[in-house]
């Protein structure tokens, strides 16, 4: 039976053990660059089997918050190439997750002033997170959107791409197309968000036409071996619904089987909150969809996500439903995360009011066990 703490490979990822860090936002780099002390966070966590980082906007228009990385300008590659050099010396595996808000974002954080783009001209009743004038940060209803005209997606497609090259100048081990949480894929998923009557709207396939253009893009930039995605099927993160999730993420895993990717990582339920949250008239089948991938032919390691303890994480590895499980808000507050579980040890209480902003306090000052 395979354990938790067993090597695993992934596509071209070499892993030490199956614990995954999940993105975290932690907004803590201004101009979107990350600063020297982002590389003794993630080099803290290193004893993960792979690091995802936060969520890294691939283009100005693709910012959504105040003081989230970016990977488009040359400073936010030397800032992240600190980052990976800190991570490799401490052996550990890290990619970086490709972010485009969509909607989610406010005319403050875009081009110019501009309005946010997304599917459809529907204004996501969600908040950002902007600076005002004084540098206080503080949480605000996001800007009505644009909808996108069709002749602007191949640029959305050749931003991803480009922030796949980027990646691996950065020196990152791969990168997670982030399609999940009501960001701007999501949107386009999402039946509620993606009210479009040309070929990006509509049916199944036309509402996923532009996940896998992406991912055509940035597996044939850096190999497919190197790519992950994370998917939300019924999260309402963001305010995004649709009534029929089941078929919609069958058809998305069964697209996605044909690749070759490193990985597959799907939150379960609600993002950050009720594993078993449903949208649409049965509960998830999250078995099903993963026998979707497998039947299709997919081979990536297949990552759980949301809420798992150690216990059920160790469950889901020895039963086979699942290969990697990704901790987010424990890997906060224990950067020897693996190794508390391992032995069962206790974990630290996380505090909230650091998360997003701030400096060292509650970013690189959680205790180790000694
Ligand atoms: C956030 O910044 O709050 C955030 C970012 C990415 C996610 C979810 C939440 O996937």
């Amino acid at each position: 039976m395979p354990s938790l703490f067993d090597p695993l490979v992934a596509g071209e990822l070499k892993l030490a053990n199956r614990v995954v860090m999940a993105p975290l936002t932690r907004n803590r780099s201004p101009k979107a660059v990350p600063q020297p002390i982002a590389a003794t966070y993630y080099a803290q966590r290193a004893t993960a089997g792979l690091l995802i980082t936060e969520a890294t906007a691939i283009s100005h228009q693709g910012q959504g918050y105040a003081d989230v990385p970016g990977l488009y300008g040359a400073d936010q590659i030397e800032g992240w190439k600190r980052v990976t050099g800190a991570v490799h010396e401490a052996g550990g595996c890290i990619v970086v997750q490709l972010w485009h808000v969509g909607r989610i974002s406010h005319t403050s954080l875009q081009p110019n002033g501009g309005a946010p783009v997304a599917p459809s001209a529907i204004t996501a009743k969600s908040k950002t997170y902007v600076i005002d004038a004084e540098g206080k940060g503080e949480f605000t209803p996001t800007s009505a959107p644009r909808a996108l005209n069709i002749e602007e997606l191949p640029g959305i497609v050749s931003d991803y791409r480009k922030a796949a090259r980027a990646a691996i100048e950065a020196a990152f081990d791969g990168v997670e197309l982030h399609a999940a949480n009501g960001y701007l894929i999501d949107q386009f998923l999402r039946s509620d968000s993606n009210q479009r009557t040309d070929a990006y709207g509509g049916s199944i396939e036309n509402r996923a036409r532009l996940l896998f253009e992406v991912l055509d893009a940035i597996t044939a930039e850096i190999g497919a071996g190197r790519v992950g995605i994370r998917i939300s099927p019924v999260t309402p993160a963001n305010d995004v619904s649709d009534p029929n999730p089941q078929p919609l993420f069958n058809y998305v895993v069964e697209g996605l089987a044909r690749y070759g990717l490193a990985y597959v990582h799907v939150i379960e339920g609600a993002t950050g909150g009720a594993r078993d949250f449903q949208q649409g008239d049965a509960p998830f089948d999250y078995a099903a969809l993963k026998s979707a991938y497998r039947e299709a032919g997919g081979k990536g390691a297949w990552m759980a996500n949301n809420g798992y303890d150690g216990a059920q994480a160790q469950q889901a590895v020895a039963s086979g439903q699942a290969d990697l499980v990704a901790f987010g808000k424990a890997f906060i507050s224990n950067p020897d995360l693996v190794r508390r579980l391992r032995e069962q040890a206790p974990l630290n209480d996380w505090d909230q009011s650091t998360f997003y902003g701030g400096g060292e306090r509650g970013y690189v000052d959680y205790p180790v066990l000694t």
